[in-house]
């Protein structure tokens, strides 16, 4: 085969257009080309470019060399050598070809990825396109169906119409749609308990408050109590202790008037009834109260001053009775007592004033109580005692009873001037009186024997019309 034929071959098994397949010998000597004209275009014998060489050089002892090579006449080309020893020919094969050319096919490569990634992208836009169409609409609805719960506190289920599509959106929206229905019930639940809780919480505050003003009233009562148990007790005491004394200036008061008898001229006149020798002299409580007396023979101004002591003595008696009364301690003996035919005993005995009418109105039924005579008889006569009190021209009395479930009923009416309120409130107060010569001490028995019964007593007043006190009683 010749060298041409050689040249030949070499061009036939060329791949890309500018590739150039070419056979050397060790002296760089062409023996082949593809492109066969380069065996002939150089002067004497063709040789290969001196890049070739070179590298052909550095690879030294190698079989093989690859590479990038940059040629004499500037061209950018990747190489390949082979040296053909195993063939036992001194020779060496080459290829060349322009760097532009080896890339071309990562090049297209590329071109090609291109193209699939962005085929690809826009499948995808396409697809996530339709998909949020498909979502975004709904989950807009949801969006909104959350604010508009939020905003209502959560008190409010949801109205927003929410699009139910099926697959897991719908599911999403249905569920939500009964979590507000849920959340909204819960919530007012919630409210309505805070508020019942609330109205709870002031409820008790209120029942407190009035159990602590209770206990101070409870408080105030028993220091009260208390107090008037020591100024009762105290009086008790002094009580006893002046009676002797006013025994003793009784007795003397009686011996005096005893001599004033004997005197020349005999007592005379309505008074002298008063100055009566027999009548036991130490019997204070049932004094009578003296009047002015004229009694001849005797300096006058005398036997004045002896009735102003005498009265004076009832009078100190009398408070004592109704301290001794208040202050007394004894437990309460209760009989069966016909009411009326006890308040008939008690005004039988009374006094009653020339001017004041006695006036009964007792209801047609006997009535029984279950009382301590001698207490109710006092409370009784106090009550009667101030109305005669505040009528001294005259008026009237009534005395009244009634019988109503389980409780008799005792009213006791005068025609007076009646009590101003913001006395009235105090009347009953141990020691408080209106009068200058009162103890304060009738009223404040009437309480006592009546609390002492399980009674009550109450006072009613007109100023300027009168007063009545009206006693309750259990039945017994
Ligand atoms: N029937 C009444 N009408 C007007 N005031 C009354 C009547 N009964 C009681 N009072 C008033 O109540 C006060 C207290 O009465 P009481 O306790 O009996 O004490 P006293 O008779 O010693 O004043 C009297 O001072 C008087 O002001
Ligand atoms: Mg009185």
């Amino acid at each position: 085969m010749s060298l041409l034929a050689l040249s030949e071959s070499l061009e036939e098994g060329r791949i890309g257009k500018s590739t150039e397949l070419f056979i050397m010998d060790s002296k760089n000597r062409l023996i082949a080309h593809s492109n066969y004209k380069m065996m002939f275009h150089q002067e004497g014998a063709p040789s290969v470019d001196p890049a070739i060489t070179e590298a052909m050089a550095k690879a030294g002892a190698y079989q093989t060399w690859s590479g990038r090579l940059a040629l004499k006449d500037k061209r950018d080309v990747i190489a390949a050598f082979y040296k053909l020893d195993d063939l036992q020919l001194p020779w060496i094969a080459g290829s060349l070809q322009e760097r532009w050319e080896a890339f071309v096919v990562m090049i297209e490569m590329r071109q090609k990825l291109v193209e699939v990634i962005m085929v690809g992208v826009l499948v995808v836009l396409l697809f996530a396109l339709l998909f949020a169409g498909h979502i975004s609409g709904p989950v807009r609805s949801l969006t909104r169906a959350v604010r508009q719960i939020v905003a209502s506190d959560f008190t409010q289920p949801v109205t927003e119409p929410l699009p139910k599509p099926a697959n897991e959106i719908g599911e999403l929206a249905q569920a939500f749609e009964t979590m507000s229905k849920v959340l909204s019930n819960r919530t007012q639940e919630l409210m309505s308990v805070q508020t019942e809780l609330q109205r709870f919480n002031m409820e008790l505050e209120a029942r407190v408050e009035a159990r602590t003003r209770e206990l101070k009233a409870t408080q105030d009562e028993l220091i009260k109590q208390e107090r008037l148990a020591a100024i009762g007790q105290m009086a008790s005491v002094v009580g006893h202790e002046l009676r002797n004394p006013l025994s003793v200036i009784n007795n003397s008061i009686y011996v005096i008037k005893n001599r004033l008898e004997a005197s020349p001229a005999p007592l005379s006149g309505p008074a002298a009834g008063l100055i009566n020798p027999s009548a036991p002299p130490t019997d204070l409580s049932n004094a009578p109260a003296p009047e002015a007396a004229k009694i001849g023979g005797v300096d006058p101004k005398i036997i004045r001053h002896v009735s102003i002591i005498e009265g004076e003595l009832h009078v100190a008696n009398q408070i004592i009775s109704e301290i001794l009364t208040f202050a007394r301690t004894r437990e309460i003996q209760p009989r069966s007592t016909e009411l009326h035919e006890f308040l008939e005993e008690i005004l039988g005995r009374l006094n009653v004033p020339e001017k004041v009418a006695l006036q009964k109105d007792y209801v047609k039924q006997t009535i029984f109580l279950k009382i301590d005579p001698d207490e109710m008889r006092q409370a009784l006569r106090n009550i009667i005692s101030n109305a005669f009190d505040v009528m001294p021209s005259g008026g009237m009395l009534k005395v009244s009873t009634k019988a109503n479930q389980g409780y008799a009923l005792i009213s006791i009416a005068d025609t007076g001037p009646g009590i101003a309120p913001d006395i009235a409130a105090k009347i009953f107060t141990p020691f408080y009186t209106t009068k200058s010569k009162g103890t304060g001490l009738g009223l404040a028995v009437v309480k006592k024997v009546m609390d002492r019964h399980n009674g009550e007593v109450k006072v009613e007043s007109a100023v300027g019309k009168g007063t009545a006190f009206h006693l309750k009683l259990p039945l017994g």
